[in-house]
């Protein structure tokens, strides 16, 4: 299965333009190949009802937007599912301003966001990232947990010296408590921090050498020996341009694409090309 997840961030900011994009995104991709693969919207909160109906309409098969290839009969298949940019650890109570793992469930959300660096960069820490995926798996989510090192370095070695600690202590404290079996539910992206909205994306080999250590980290961190099944996805100025040869890596599971998701049509290329590397 390949992921390709679109993190709108803190757009559109009118309903319309979410509405416009939906339509092209559905226009770009009608009648394309899509097997093996799932493609997660992640809108902010207040576009959620929105999209849950596009993705509702897809589960009865009305979407129509994508589909199998005629050796299926051209029949509908489930790609789009509904994810969240980020949750609150308690499932009620008195906490103005935020969003309980069991709402998200309830309005027809199946992934959240936890961890992203641009959070991370609002004062939240790997205790808080810790709570929220807690509650947000005994909500029954999926989480994608962004871990990702703050500079880069073309040093030989720095995947041992820096980037290499810097990743373990993010997933081994966001980690901590969390049951074997709940890690089913569980994807981690590597977002290197100076690749997020910079424009510059990290090479798919540096990118491949974290995904083995990240799904080595989650199994020493974990005592479990299913971290080999971990999907682990890159993001980080992802466009249609550049995202080919993460794709043809076998350890890297899909991409988190930021900025280029915001465009439906490049969001549709990338899509397209997951989805013939699925084939
Ligand atoms: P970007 O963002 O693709 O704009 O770099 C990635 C992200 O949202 O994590």
């Amino acid at each position: 299965m390949t992921y390709l997840i679109a993190n709108f961030k803190m757009n559109p900011e009118q309903q319309e333009d979410m509405e416009a994009w939906i339509e092209k995104f559905q226009a770009s991709f009608e009648g394309k190949r899509a097997e093996g693969i799932r493609v997660v919207l992640c809108p902010p909160f207040v576009w959620l009802p929105l999209l849950q109906q596009v993705v509702s309409r897809d589960k009865t098969g009305s979407f129509g937007a994508v589909r199998r290839s005629a050796s299926d009969g051209g029949s509908k298949q489930e790609v789009l599912r509904l994810g969240a940019q980020d949750v609150f650890w308690e499932m009620r109570g008195a906490y103005t301003g935020e969003v309980s793992p069991s709402m998200l469930r309830n309005i027809g959300c199946e992934y959240v966001i936890v961890g992203h660096s641009e959070r991370r960069a609002l004062g939240e820490t790997n205790e808080i990232i810790n709570r929220k995926i807690k509650a947000a798996l005994q909500a029954g989510l999926k989480v994608i947990l962004a871990v990702g090192e703050p500079a880069r370095t073309d040093e030989a070695g720095a995947l041992d010296r820096e980037v290499g600690p810097a990743l373990e202590k993010q997933l081994v404290e966001a980690l901590s408590g969390i049951s074997r079996i709940k890690l089913g539910n569980l994807m981690v992206a590597y977002e290197p921090l100076w690749a997020v909205g910079s424009g510059i994306a990290d090479t798919p080999e540096d990118a491949l050498k974290a995904a083995l250590f990240i799904r080595k980290c989650v199994g020493k961190a974990t005592g479990t020996r299913h971290a080999q099944d971990l999907p682990v996805l890159y993001g980080g100025s992802v466009t249609s341009k550049n995202a080919a040869p993460f794709l043809t890596e076998e350890a890297l599971n899909g991409l988190l694409v930021g900025g280029a998701s915001l465009d439906a049509r490049e969001f549709s290329k990338i899509v397209a090309m997951s989805a013939n590397r699925s084939c």
